[in-house]
């Protein structure tokens, strides 16, 4: 890929990474999102953000498929987007559930355990989204890599968050954990794979 197509390719992911906002602020400018807007916003972005954190470990299999960079060079963008909507959905928490009422808020992550879950997995994204420029990477060095394989059990806490907080239909974060299951296990296999050859 030349350096113009991956100048494009990267506007177009992060033109399609924002259309899940701009359909939600539409939507709610004319009012469609139903009698509760606020559990609509929370939810729905708190779901974008697990869905950008699985597409951001996708990208490793998805270059050893493609035998090619590009991949690997969208992503970082992916993963600070992920974190972005996470941000998003902790303080939509915040301000539209809790009024920031700090001492309801602190009785409820210690209260409710998926709260509990979603709040170790913010915990964890935030030195990932902090050492993401090349010069931490740089700076770092080996440690670097160590550091960022705290995003597997991120992604394990963000599906057992789901789960827990589902009273019924465990259809969809049965589906996301199957997937972050099967990206797990790639590595595990390659990892295995290069140790044994
Ligand atoms: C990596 C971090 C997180 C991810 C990926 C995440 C993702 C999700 C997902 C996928 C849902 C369900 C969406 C649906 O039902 O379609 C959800 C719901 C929710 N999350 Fe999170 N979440 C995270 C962290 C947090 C944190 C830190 C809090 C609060 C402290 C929180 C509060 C909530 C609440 C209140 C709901 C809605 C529950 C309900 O309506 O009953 N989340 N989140």
């Amino acid at each position: 890929m030349s350096s113009r197509q991956l100048v494009l390719l990267k506007i177009i992911v992060f033109i399609s990474c924002l259309l899940p906002l701009a359909w939600l602020m539409y939507a709610l400018l004319l009012d469609q999102l139903g009698a509760n807007p606020i559990e609509v916003i929370i939810r729905r972005i708190g779901e974008w953000g697990l869905q950008l954190l699985l597409i951001t470990l996708c990208m490793t299999p998805l270059r050893d498929v493609v035998q090619q960079p590009w991949p690997i060079q969208i992503r970082r963008m992916l993963g600070l987007f992920a974190f972005f909507y996470v941000c998003l959905h902790f303080v939509s928490y915040l301000w539209l559930e809790q009024f920031f009422d700090w001492p309801e808020i602190v009785r409820d992550i210690i209260k409710r355990p998926f709260i509990t879950v979603g709040m170790l997995a913010v915990l964890g994204l935030l030195p990932l989204a902090f050492t993401s420029t090349r010069k931490a990477q740089r700076r770092l060095g080996k440690r670097w890599k160590r550091l960022h394989q705290l995003v597997y059990p991120v992604s394990v806490f963000a599906v057992v968050h789901f789960f827990w907080l589902v009273k019924a239909d465990l259809l969809k974060p049965a589906i996301y954990s199957l997937c972050l299951l099967a990206l797990l296990g790639y590595r595990i296999y390659k990892h295995r794979l290069t140790r044994s050859g």
